[in-house]
């Protein structure tokens, strides 16, 4: 199995465009994923040790961990940088539009390999690139040299974008954001477009596809199921719930019949409900096998160091027991926002939009950009300290 039959799977999945196939064949994956990366279960694996299985990790649609924690050798195991899905990778190719002679700015250089796709479709002088992180930067840039590319690479922060080659026509993030920078918008050009991963502490998340207009404004929806980690600075801290949830704090308890069925586990309401509820994460703790259908969500804003359990067991049916502790009732956001969102027509989260204006605020629509919701989307670090 090789670099052509990953792209045979994509073509026969319908998941890549013609203007991109003879790219994809030009470009291979291979060329840029380093020597050691990480299974699905974080087990390393070095190609020279195991070349069947680093070749399996590579030639799959699948992301390749290829960084933790920073880099760092004994850290807690957090991905801090990957080779993004092929299949993803085409999808938000496609999303950006291209055409030949278009600049493009990508945040998030990762392994290079998107780049190099890039670079190899609109030339190298038309392709910046922007890598938060100097090493992965610099193993990037030669790789790329490597297999004959030369666009760009910056090691800076992309929250930024890099105004050295603005104007862009197209800016690409592959990692995601909770807000849109404005930079972004003011790098584009009139006209131009800006396609990001796109999520809320609650939800990671979707794509956003962004068109900027000749008043500085940038508008467009939500859509696709795409989950990306996040840019450096929108990380959200650390914590397990061991960590978070302490015997001695105080807390109120009461009872619900609401089962997190649809509001944890269902796209769109979670979609939804994180833009509603700044700040909130949700993990679910099963006592055995899933299948008993005994578990507790676990709700909890690092911010405010806020969290909330919801106790779920088959029986008594309806009679769940909810704790919450701290300066915010997190249970009590998630319903009220659960209901909001009923209430409103269970609307599914491509028809959520969102415009940027030149004052950075950030303003969340459904259907058309006139029906501004009354919501502030998710500002992440400022919440999450
Ligand atoms: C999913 S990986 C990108 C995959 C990459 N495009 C490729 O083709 O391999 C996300 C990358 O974004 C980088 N990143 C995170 N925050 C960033 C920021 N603020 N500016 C630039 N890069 C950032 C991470 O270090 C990581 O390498």
């Amino acid at each position: 199995m090789g670099h052509a039959d990953l792209v045979a799977r994509l073509v026969e999945a319908g998941g890549l465009p013609g203007e991109w196939r003879s790219v994809f064949e030009r470009v291979p994956r291979d060329a840029f994923v380093p020597d050691l990366v990480w299974d699905d279960d974080r087990r390393p694996v070095h190609r020279a040790r195991e070349p069947g299985r680093w070749s399996g990790l590579v030639h799959r649609d699948a992301p390749v961990v290829t960084q933790l924690d920073d880099g760092a050798p004994d850290g807690v195991g957090y991905v801090s940088s990957s080779a993004s899905m092929p299949s993803i990778v085409a999808l938000m190719l496609d999303e950006l539009d291209v055409a030949e002679g278009m600049r493009v700015l990508e945040i998030g250089t990762g392994t290079g390999w998107n780049a190099a796709l890039l670079a190899a479709r609109l030339g190298d002088g038309n392709v910046t690139t922007v890598e938060v992180d100097p090493v992965l930067a610099g193993l990037a840039r030669a790789r790329l040299a490597r297999a004959g590319f030369r666009p760009a690479v910056v090691a800076a922060d992309g929250m930024a974008g890099w105004p050295g080659h603005a104007p862009y026509d197209r800016v690409i993030a592959t990692a995601a954001v909770r807000r849109v920078p404005y930079a972004w918008v003011a790098q584009t050009r009139p006209g131009g477009r800006i396609v990001t991963p796109f999520g809320t502490a609650f939800h990671n998340g979707t794509l956003l596809r962004l068109d900027v207009r000749d008043d500085g404004t940038a508008s467009g929806r939500f859509g696709g199921d795409v989950g990306f980690m996040w840019t450096r600075s929108e990380r959200t801290p650390h914590g397990s719930v061991e960590e978070r949830v302490l015997p001695g704090h105080d807390h109120t308890e009461s009872t619900t019949d609401l089962h997190p069925y649809e509001p944890v586990s269902d796209f769109d309401a979670g979609f939804a409900i994180g833009l509603r509820v700044p700040g909130m994460l949700a993990t679910v703790v099963h006592d055995g096998a899933p299948a008993d259908g005994r578990f507790t969500v676990y709700l909890m804003d690092p911010g405010s160091d806020s969290w909330a359990s919801w106790r779920i067991t088959p029986r008594p049916r309806g009679r769940y027991r909810v704790r919450q502790h701290g300066p915010r009732a997190l249970f009590d956001e998630l319903a009220a926002a659960y209901d909001w969102w009923r209430r409103i027509g269970r609307p599914a989260h491509d028809r959520f939009g969102l415009t940027v204006t030149p004052d950075g605020r950030q303003h969340l629509w459904t259907d058309t950009p006139d029906r501004v919701l009354d919501l502030v989307p998710d500002p992440g670090k400022e919440r999450a300290g």
